[in-house]
């Protein structure tokens, strides 16, 4: 196998911000692995990314399942031979506060936000060693500050923040680049079903979509492609030297008052 190519896995693949991200390294010339737990959803993404004469291929992988994970990188290296950047992107979200968020609701986000993406660096780091490769995970501004009603979430994506600095450290003697993103607010299924779950009703819906946009400095919401831009910029050389950082993408919203 020539290294004329890049080959990258990226999770949760098949909506929002891992399927934006999906086409933007197909479109800089990676082979692409859509893995997501979706099969459907995997192959549609896969499916348009051939469609625009790039490479793509699907795998259906729950993250928090470790043999599944395993079956994933095996695809990836079956298929291309190599492993230059890893995505580390799925996630769920589960609305509450620590009084309402039941332990099973927590258990279940934290197995695959943060056991998640445990699992996907463990499974991938060997294939990154060896390319001297770089990992992305998919943070949030809620692990970096607190937030009314998403314990469980933000304390996924907090573990999320520490991983990201401790495996930096731990590779970097390795030339693995291992850093993370940290959006605000991006309009996909998983924001939407956060406020269907607060509002009272579709009016009160649209009212709280529309709220949003205030809290930002920007006065927008983000777009999964303001994240993939700097997914794809963190997993290229252009980032050779950033390793461990955390870079909120969030229209101002944690730096500016
Ligand atoms: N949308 C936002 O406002 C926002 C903000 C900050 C961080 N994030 C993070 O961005 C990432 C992507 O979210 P999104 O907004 O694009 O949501 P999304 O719901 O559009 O996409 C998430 C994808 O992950 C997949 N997925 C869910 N559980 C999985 C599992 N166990 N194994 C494999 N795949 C699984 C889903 O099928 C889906 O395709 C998540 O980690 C999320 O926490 C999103």
């Amino acid at each position: 196998m020539n290294g004329s190519f890049k080959s990258a896995l990226v999770t949760g693949a098949a909506s929002g911000i891992g399927r934006a991200t999906a086409f933007l390294l197909a479109e800089t010339g990676h082979r692409v692995l859509c893995s997501d737990i979706s099969k459907k959803g995997a192959q549609e993404v896969a499916s348009g990314i051939c469609a625009q004469g790039a490479d793509a291929i699907a795998v259906k992988a729950d993250v928090s399942d470790p043999a599944a994970v395993d079956k994933m990188v095996q695809k990836i290296i079956g298929w291309t031979g190599r492993l230059d950047v890893v995505i580390a992107n799925a996630g769920i979200m589960e609305e509450g506060g620590l009084l309402d968020v039941s332990l099973e609701q927590w258990n279940r986000v934290m197995q695959v936000n943060a056991t998640g993406a445990f699992l996907t660096a463990k499974a991938t780091l060997p294939h990154l060693i060896d390319t001297k490769g770089s990992l992305v995970f998919t943070a949030s501004t809620v692990g970096l500050s607190g937030m009314k009603g998403v314990a469980a979430y933000s304390a996924s994506k907090g573990a999320i923040v520490a991983l990201t600095r401790q495996l930096a450290a731990d590779f970097a003697s390795d030339s693995v680049r291992i850093n993370a993103v940290a959006p605000g607010a991006v309009r996909t299924p998983l924001s939407e079903s956060q406020f269907r779950a607060r509002a009272r009703d579709d009016s009160h819906f649209e009212e709280l979509l529309e709220a949003v946009i205030q809290r930002y400095p920007l006065s927008r919401w983000g777009t999964t492609k303001d994240i993939a831009r700097t997914i794809a910029f963190l997993a290229s050389e252009q980032s050779s030297w950033i390793t461990g950082q955390i870079i909120p993408i969030d229209g101002g919203l944690l730096e500016i008052r």
